[in-house]
């Protein structure tokens, strides 16, 4: 153990200096041919090999080629930076190593603390043992999706889980284009077929259009197709619009829909302020993905699934074998019962360390921060001649376009990305949205000035000249 106390005392230095230093390195940088080979190619050592060359080897190998998400100017996709509270924990959490499947040890008693904060955070209903952490909204949502299935089948008397889905109605969900990729993989994945999703149109903001989502709904029964959810997002990652949840609510009381929300990256936006009320119908839902690897930082993975019925997910999973009886485990049991996953890590440690390092009004200080930046993002862009704003700003997103003539703005901002990433100064990526070849910047970096905002579009301008 001595080793592993010098080394640590390292490893702690090199993570230290690696965040203090970033600011002033490169955003991104294409890993050279000769790096890509080492880290790629390299063997199984024979014997073992010291702690500190491991060290050494990650400091001059891996730190300098990150992703680039720690970086201020950062703006791709949805991913934030490390917080320092999880980072901190993390190596205390791979010490301790539970599997957090169930039991009474530390890591399951903080997974209810932490799913409460979360539930509590957004207004969402907690009743005990409702939600569970994943490894991201993509597993969360396949718990929320296949808890739906099983529910809709035994509301229809019978059971998808002994009987599988053939010679019964194709199940149907509705969910607007700009719904997340991963809740069609977990509707293909659970057997449900791409052909039964259904793409329900936008409006002009980018917001579920609720009187087609009825027209579709009464389509389908009239065909003897069996409707069975609806899923909103609360912060699409194009340009993070709020569907109109209430509304959505509303019509999946009627028919007896499984109403899932998509906030995995979105839905602490409610903390913004005056954002409440965009968020109206969030807590009527029955199912909320919730990333906590997102907005809040914490370091990756960490999703959360939050279900409003706790047994409808424990009916779609539980399935414990004779060697995993656990006379003691309570009326909740283990959280293995309640998705696919039977070893769990520990995420809610680096969740509970980076809530409770924030606090509250930390929190909400950093929704309100980055959001306010993407707003002035949005403001610059429409002030400038040269730039178009493409959807109204509502979280932290900005979908924008370089427009610096009329014609070819597809195939110029479609390279503009990756122009922008390899000048190292700023990131961001793209997407297509409304038709169109679009820019979008995600702020999620508490560090993020407005100065940066304005070294971004200078960067997508000097970029875009030398394509
Ligand atoms: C809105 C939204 N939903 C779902 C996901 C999928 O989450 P994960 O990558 O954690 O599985 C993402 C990922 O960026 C997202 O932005």
């Amino acid at each position: 153990m001595d080793e592993l106390r010098r080394a640590g005392a390292t490893a702690a230095a090199i993570a230290a200096d690696h965040l203090a230093s970033i600011a002033d390195r490169p955003v991104w940088r294409p890993v050279p041919e000769a790096e890509r080979g080492w880290l790629s190619g390299q063997e199984l050592p024979e014997t073992g090999r010291p702690l500190d060359d491991l060290l050494e080897d990650a400091r001059a190998h891996v730190l300098p080629y990150p992703m680039g998400n720690g970086h201020p100017r950062f703006f791709g996709w949805v991913n934030s930076p490390p917080s320092p509270a999880g980072v901190l924990v993390e190596p205390l959490a791979a010490a301790f190593n539970p599997s957090c499947a169930g039991g009474d040890h530390a890591g399951p008693h903080l997974e209810r603390a932490v799913v409460r904060w979360l539930a509590d955070l957004v207004g969402f209903p907690h009743p005990p043992g409702g939600g569970l952490l994943t490894s991201g909204a993509s597993m969360a949502t396949i718990i929320c999706l296949a808890t739906a299935r099983q529910r809709a089948a035994l509301a229809d008397g019978w059971d998808a889980r002994e009987e599988g889905l053939a010679g019964r109605p194709p199940m149907i969900m509705y969910v607007t284009e700009e719904g997340h990729s991963c809740l069609h993989k977990a509707a293909q994945l659970l057997g449900l077929g791409a052909r039964h999703v259904r793409t329900v149109p936008v409006d002009g903001a980018y917001r579920m259009d609720v009187g087609a989502l009825r027209a579709m709904i009464a389509q389908d029964v009239a065909a003897g197709l069996r409707p069975f959810c609806v899923a909103g997002s609360a912060g699409t990652v194009n340009s993070g619009a709020i569907d109109p949840l209430g509304e959505i609510a509303d019509v999946a009381a009627e028919h007896g829909l499984w109403f899932h929300v998509d906030g995995a990256y979105g839905a602490l936006g409610v903390l913004a302020d005056g954002a409440a009320p965009r968020y109206e119908g969030l807590d009527r839902a029955d199912s909320l993905a919730l990333d906590p690897h997102k907005w809040l930082g914490v370091p990756v993975g960490c999703g959360c699934a939050l279900l409003r019925d706790p047994a409808a997910a424990r009916a779609a999973f539980s399935l414990v074998p004779s060697y995993l009886i656990d006379d003691q485990a309570g009326d909740l049991g283990w959280f293995a019962e309640y998705g696919p996953e039977q070893t769990r890590p520990f995420r809610a440690l680096k969740t509970w360390a980076t809530m409770s390092h924030l606090g509250r009004s930390g929190i909400t200080r950093l929704v309100n921060h980055t959001s306010g930046l993407a707003r002035t993002l949005g403001d610059l862009v429409t002030r400038a001649d040269d730039f178009e704003l493409l959807a109204p700003v509502t979280t932290s997103i900005t979908a924008f376009r370089y427009r610096p003539r009329s014609d070819g703005l597809d195939a110029l901002n479609r390279a503009i990305p990756l122009a922008v990433q390899e000048r190292g100064n700023a990131f961001l990526t793209g997407t297509r949205l409304g038709g169109r070849d679009a820019l979008r910047a995600c702020f999620l970096h508490p560090d993020t000035t407005e100065d940066d905002l304005t070294v971004l579009l200078d960067e997508i301008r000097l970029a875009a000249k030398s394509l």
